[in-house]
């Protein structure tokens, strides 16, 4: 039976794909899945390009995990997006905790986007340039970069990417902007930012961290992906989708509104031209995240611990 980026394509997307991680890619029968362009057609690094792992220290750039996991998708003939340069978490110490002024913090901006972004430069179908910039009330986040700069970081940040590979297309990624409301209006606000200030911003990332059950309507799904398309971006996708569990183990009827979720995004997705793609935040809850960081939640993926197909899997394949 055909498989998940093979349908995706099929249905007019440009690609079905997954993040992965470093010390996943020594697991033989996991790599044999995600090696598999006709299951994913693209591939996202889950942490290898953050600032704590490409610039340790100040103007010491180390681009190894990236890389590793770039070549790995480059020789399966997968999309990269790349992922992601200005953001508040995994950043060193040496940026988080530094003293700067404006024009100190934004020269250390500029100098890190022109190293990483020329590094891939080529590589990369489209970076992640501002990841979660907002509060959950549409106001910004205060990060170093906003307490220092002010929002102006925002479009600075894009200037920069733009500058370094004019090809890549640049998106604001962040969560819960997947539905109406207030952050999903400071998204928009984002948009207008970076246009006003004469930047590029091509597309808006909706990352998708889900809870089976409390899923925006696919309405309010595609209402807030033609906000960000009337706003004037060209594209949108979902960039980190998982639907977890609050409580473990998951029962049958759990499992099957856990695939009806997963069948509602992929159909907002294939309802407008835009919806680029979807990506998975890793297909298996093998690899998931979501235990270390949300305590006695998981089972979030449409691959489980063994990477047999849960019922999401059957239900996006059959949705696309
Ligand atoms: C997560 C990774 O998956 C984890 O391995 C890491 O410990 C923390 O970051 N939003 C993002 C991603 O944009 O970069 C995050 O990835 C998940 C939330």
């Amino acid at each position: 039976s055909a498989q998940l980026n093979q349908l995706a394509k099929a249905a007019g997307k440009l690609y079905f794909g997954s993040a992965t991680d470093n010390g996943e890619l020594t697991d033989a029968a996991y790599v044999a899945i995600l090696e598999d362009a006709n299951m994913f057609g693209q591939i996202t690094p889950g942490n290898g390009q953050k600032w704590e792992y490409t610039e340790p220290s100040q103007g010491q750039f180390d681009y190894t995990s990236g890389d590793q996991i770039v070549d790995f998708a480059e020789s399966n003939g997968q999309i990269v997006r790349c992922h992601t340069l200005a953001w508040y978490s995994q950043l060193p110490s040496w940026v988080g905790d530094g003293t700067w002024t404006v024009d100190t913090l934004t020269s250390v901006l500029n100098t890190h986007i022109a190293n990483e972004v020329g590094h891939y430069k080529g590589q990369c179908r489209s970076w992640d340039v501002v990841n979660e910039a907002l509060n959950e009330d549409g106001t910004y986040r205060e990060n170093v970069f906003y307490t220092v700069i002010g929002e102006s970081y925002i479009p600075l940040a894009f200037e920069a990417t733009a500058a370094a590979d004019p090809d890549a297309k640049l998106y604001y990624n962040d969560y819960n902007i997947e539905g109406t409301g207030a952050k999903q209006d400071g998204a928009v606000t984002i948009i207008n930012l970076v246009k006003d200030a004469g930047a590029k911003i091509d597309g808006v990332g909706m990352q998708a961290h889900l809870i089976v059950g409390t899923i925006p309507t696919q309405s309010d799904l595609e209402t807030s992906i033609n906000s960000y398309l009337s706003a004037g971006v060209t594209e949108v996708a979902y960039t980190e989708l998982d639907i977890r569990f609050s409580s473990l183990p998951p029962d049958d009827a759990g499992l099957q509104q856990q695939a009806t979720d997963y069948g509602t995004v992929t159909q907002a997705c294939l309802a407008v031209d835009a919806c680029v793609g979807i990506t998975i935040w890793d297909y298996t809850d093998k690899y998931s995240w979501i235990p270390g960081v949300f305590a006695g939640s998981g089972a979030a993926l449409p691959w489980d611990e063994n990477l047999s197909e849960k019922p999401a899997y059957s239900t996006i394949s059959s949705v696309l």
